[in-house]
């Protein structure tokens, strides 16, 4: 397959209608949710999830359409749009979760437009690379364990592949937006890309350091805190799953376009310096099936 040249509209082309073509049509008010013991219901409310969640995807939709709004490419806009449409998405899905089950959810300020709505869209892009890789993970346990109900599985799995979805697209339209900006001005961008992934980066370090401290509440760390809800695994397995979740949710998508590699590759030296276990532990080949994009 021939190469694509980052910044062409060829590129540009190409990360768009990946994204628009492997959009999935479904609407949050069809979606029947069936009943649950007693068990699996308290189960299910116990996780520490539900006010982040609810939170940060009615924010998010809030700040990927109005960039949509904004955009004046109108192939540009059409997929960030369409990504803003499945933020919202998401949002209504989970709300219609705790509806269901009588989850209760603690109120929240309405999301306004951010001011900056390129800035927003970067930090919450390069945030979503950080969580999805992490969440990727903790799905497919939630999923081999049984933790959830399998039509719970089934309505989160188009979301999780969304989300693969989504950082694709990110690190697409970074290059894409860095490699049209004049040469003069592509020091900044990489200053202004670089200082918003670091606040990313400080914001899910000191997340991580209040679940180490045990202070961890239900308002904070979505991915992070759910990991304590599946029982004991070693990290270097938990990081080796997220690694093989992460290639496979992003595996079906065009070769020629650029991957994140942020993560995966910190982990992946993570990975070199960790202490290996004396004994070997397969879960990383245990990988789910394929995704449904
Ligand atoms: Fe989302
Ligand atoms: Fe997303």
């Amino acid at each position: 397959m021939k190469t694509i040249q980052i910044g062409s509209d060829e590129h540009r082309d190409l990360f768009c209608k990946s994204f628009v073509e492997t959009h999935r049509p479904y609407r949050p008010e069809d979606i029947r949710l069936l009943d649950l013991d007693s068990e699996r219901l308290a189960r299910l409310k116990s996780l520490p999830v539900w006010n982040e969640a609810v939170r940060t995807e009615s924010e998010t939709a809030m700040k990927v359409q109005t960039l949509g709004k904004v955009e004046t490419d109108p192939v540009l806009a059409e997929a960030i749009s369409l990504q803003g449409y499945e933020e919202g998405r998401h949002a209504a899905v989970i709300s219609l979760l705790t509806r269901q089950y009588g989850i209760s959810v603690a109120p929240f300020p309405e999301p306004r437009p951010p001011a900056d709505p390129v800035g927003a869209f970067i930090s919450t892009g390069y945030g979503e690379c950080m969580d999805s890789f992490f969440a990727f993970g903790l799905f497919a346990i939630g999923k081999r364990s049984q933790f959830f109900p399998a039509d719970l599985i089934d309505i989160f799995e188009p979301i999780m592949q969304e989300e693969a979805r989504h950082i694709l697209f990110l690190v697409n339209w970074a290059a894409y937006l860095r490699a049209r900006t004049s040469l003069f001005g592509k020091p900044f961008f990489d200053i202004r890309r670089t200082w918003k992934i670091g606040a990313q980066v400080a914001e899910h370090a000191l997340h991580a350091a209040r679940i180490g401290k045990g202070g961890e509440t239900q308002e904070e760390g979505f991915t992070m805190t759910s990991h304590q809800s599946f029982g004991d695994l070693s990290a270097r397995s938990f990081l080796e799953l997220c690694l093989s979740e992460n290639e496979r949710r992003l595996s079906p998508y065009d070769s020629r376009l650029l991957r994140p590699q942020l993560v995966p590759s910190f982990v992946r030296l993570v990975l070199k310096v960790m202490p290996r276990p004396s004994r070997p532990q397969p879960l990383s080949n245990q990988a789910s099936g394929s995704p449904d994009a």
